[in-house]
């Protein structure tokens, strides 16, 4: 268990006096193990008392160069000293979207807002005004931030799960009205999601999904069958790409699972670890955004006080820029693979039933014997063992999302690797125990 200097339980304690539960909201460690970060550089943080930890948290997901790369902190250091933000159009604004719209197959044209939550909330909207229609499809356990929209169905408990499309919202303070614009279909199964689409088409604005959602795989074809479905109507196709944009492949998701949806979010890595998010799209559904293309009804303002500010785009800039340098993709997923196919090794040695789960540069596992397909599977997982495993990664300098997610960065080394992988062993013997 790592020491904590008397510095850092000052913290600890003006935390707990500040912030409701202690904590900033993000990462709920229980109170032995929480700890206030100092720093990071490359691939690892420290806390306040010095303690190391090899990140694989990544500050959920953004920093996929490591923490502090130089190319990012001289960009940042560059725009700050020529002012950080304008309320216009600026140059650095210019270039990330030109670079977004070269990237990413589904955007003729993008916006910028400050977080995935906001982005996601813009493309539903889009969708929206478009088809002048009311209802979302999610997918149960998607996650589309903390909106009204984004928070139903995104972690409903087991005695709490109804019939499809029924939602559920997860968060007090939702209006009850929410419910009645939001369907719910189980993500992985394309006879009930198409079943969903095909009676409710003429109320539905718009589908949205995580690609791959959380660390759940797409089964072969479901995207493109998604695509199908709602092209046959022309329901818009929403990609949340918060988390897979830039990260499973340069192109997102949409490279990466070759389908191609009406619009797309991005966030994390496309600010390079700074408030920016993206809308991009389709040229008629982001016209929308234009009040000299639509008619007035039509119209829908986008403000936003940092959107496009200078700093945040030059991060991105600059993370993008690294992210084009030859191998790197080859890199992340190698580093990404390795970790899993010792995991699976380890798993398999103790005679452990456990599932792996996502793709390489975003992976997970379930301690189960069963596949993980979608939501409801996921309940079913031992979340006693998985809890163990985590409190062994953390309390022997493994830092990690929470319960299930690793991302893997760049800036892992080959050490890093073959540290984890002992951290790894010593938490699958306490399992096995
Ligand atoms: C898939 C997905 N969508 C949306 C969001 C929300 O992004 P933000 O936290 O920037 O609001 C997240 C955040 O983790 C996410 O993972």
């Amino acid at each position: 268990m790592p020491e904590r200097t008397k510095a850092e339980r000052d913290l600890l304690a003006k935390a707990a006096e500040v912030f409701p539960g202690g904590y900033t909201g993000n990462l709920a460690l229980d109170d032995a193990h929480r700890f206030i970060i100092k720093g990071g550089k490359g691939s690892k943080v420290w806390d306040v008392s010095g303690n190391e930890y090899i990140d694989y948290l990544n500050g959920s997901g953004p920093m996929v160069l490591g923490h502090a790369h130089p190319a990012v902190v001289a960009a940042v250091v560059a725009a700050a000293e020529q002012g950080s933000t304008f309320f216009a159009t600026n140059e650095q604004a210019v270039l990330l979207a030109e670079e977004v719209v070269k990237a990413v197959p589904c955007a003729d044209k993008v916006r910028f807002t400050t977080s995935g939550t906001d982005a996601d909330l813009q493309c539903m909207r889009i969708a929206r005004g478009y088809r002048r229609r009311d209802k979302i499809l999610k997918f149960e356990g998607g996650y589309h931030g903390t909106s009204e929209y984004g928070l139903m169905s995104i972690f409903p408990r087991p005695d709490q799960l109804p019939e499809y499309p029924e939602p559920v919202a997860n968060s007090a303070g939702i209006p009850s009205v929410i419910g009645e614009t939001v369907l719910v279909a189980p993500f992985n199964d394309i006879e009930t999601t198409t079943a969903i689409i095909e009676t409710h088409h003429d109320e539905l604005a718009g589908v949205i999904v995580e690609p791959m959602q959380r660390i759940l795989a797409p089964k072969p074809g479901f995207l493109q069958a998604l695509r199908d479905a709602t092209a046959q109507y022309d329901i818009p196709l929403i990609f949340d790409e918060v988390v897979t944009g830039f990260r499973l492949a340069y192109g997102g998701a949409q490279e990466y699972y070759g389908v191609t949806p009406d619009l797309a979010s991005y966030g994390k890595i496309v600010g390079g670890g700074h408030p920016l998010a993206v809308v991009a799209g389709r040229d008629d559904l982001m016209s929308t955004y234009d009040s000299s293309m639509v008619d007035p009804d039509s119209y829908i303002p986008q403000i936003g006080t940092l959107n496009g500010n200078t700093v945040a785009c030059a991060a991105g800039l600059a993370t993008l820029a690294e992210m084009r340098r030859e191998g790197a993709y080859e890199r992340l997923h190698g580093t990404g693979r390795k970790l899993r196919d010792a995991l699976e090794r380890l798993c398999g040695e103790a005679g452990i039933a456990m599932q792996p789960s996502g793709e390489d540069v975003m992976f997970g596992i379930y301690f189960s014997d069963r596949p993980m397909v979608n939501y409801r599977d996921t309940l079913l997982a031992d979340s006693a063992m998985m809890a163990s495993f985590n409190t062994t990664l953390l309390e022997e300098g493994i830092l990690k999302s929470l319960p299930d997610k690793f991302y893997p960065s760049l800036a892992i080394t080959d050490e890093d690797v073959d540290r984890t992988i002992e951290v790894f062993s010593h938490a699958i013997d306490k399992l096995a125990g």
